[in-house]
């Protein structure tokens, strides 16, 4: 640990509940945690929205904890001179655990198996009769020998990737980003997608993990989904937006998607039956918010007591 004392002390500033054990790495001497502060040293965020939000002088870091930075006025900030970190890798094992959780969850029809279980209350002894039927109608499918495609091979997909090798899926990946063949290494039996048309028209299922940008904006469309397979299961723990929502919902109208399993619920299609929503739980464990909390604090606190800038 560094025994820095600064000439000032710099104040920190919160905009969501950042864990505690990161945090405490901002010793009292240095720092002052000040949420109410107008002119803060640094700001440490999570989802919150800081598009709108006037920066004081003194800022001269925002640290994501997180993944995304589309809540962060990028362009804004590089005009101005304020250093922008995230913390990538920091959450990825507990979206990982919520994709795979939730793919098979779907395929096995428990969250409409609950729901309907529920409504058996009351029925005392003849529950069991009842149960059979509820059986016979949610016969589900195993994951097994079925092609995922993976769209984007970061910290996340990566992660999602060979697990789902694991449990002996068929794993096909596409990165738009990633180009250079030792990406490809963190597993030589996924199925490397020359094309993004190549992932659609032969996966089961379909999860992405790619950040929102003017490129990936609206990628699940009218267009794309009829290139899918019918009955196309697809999984967005990544970001709004990469969905048009008008037309995901025609799509589960007419089939063509079987499920739409979502971490960013929209009205288009929140209350269809083969919809499964969250409400933005991916990277939501304990685990994840205190190594996103303390990476974020490390890296603030390096960039203000040495200048270095590690986004990592
Ligand atoms: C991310 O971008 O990593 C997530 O949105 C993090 C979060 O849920 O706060």
């Amino acid at each position: 640990m560094s025994s820095v004392i600064l000439d000032n002390k710099k104040t920190i500033k919160t905009l969501n509940n950042i864990a505690e054990s990161g945090l405490k790495i901002f010793n009292k001497d240095n720092y002052t945690i000040d949420n109410e502060s107008e002119n803060p040293d640094a700001i440490a965020v999570r989802s919150f929205n800081m598009h709108d939000l006037e920066f004081g002088d003194n800022l001269k870091a925002i640290a994501r904890a997180g993944a995304g930075v589309n809540n962060i006025p990028v362009d804004k900030c590089t005009e101005r001179g304020i250093v922008v970190f995230n913390t990538p890798g920091a959450n990825a094992n507990a979206v990982k655990e919520l994709v795979l959780t939730s793919l098979i969850a779907s395929s096995r029809n428990l969250f409409e198996g609950t729901t309907w279980a529920r409504t058996l209350k009351g029925k005392g002894d003849q529950i069991s009769k009842h149960v059979e039927t509820g059986k016979k109608q949610f016969v589900g499918k195993e994951i097994k020998g079925k092609t995922l495609g993976v769209i984007g091979l970061g910290a996340i997909g990566a992660l999602v990737a060979n697990d789902a090798l694991n449990l002996d899926m068929d794993v096909i990946g596409f990165d738009p980003f990633i180009s250079v063949d030792t990406a490809w290494n963190l597993s030589r039996t996924v199925h490397r997608a020359m094309t993004i048309e190549e992932l659609f028209a032969n996966s089961d299922y379909i999860t992405v993990h790619v950040p929102l940008t003017d490129d990936t904006k609206g990628m699940f469309n009218e267009k794309t989904f009829s290139i899918m397979k019918n009955d196309v299961t697809i999984l967005n723990f990544s970001r709004d937006g990469l969905v048009n929502e008008s037309d995901m919902a025609a799509a589960l109208e007419s089939g063509k998607v079987g499920k739409f399993i979502t971490d960013f619920p929209s009205e288009e299609v929140l209350n269809m039956k083969n919809v499964v929503p969250f409400p933005h739980l991916g990277a939501s464990t304990k685990e994840s918010e205190e190594n996103c909390a303390v990476m974020a604090s490390h890296q603030v606190k390096d960039f203000l007591e040495t200048g270095n800038i590690k986004n990592a």
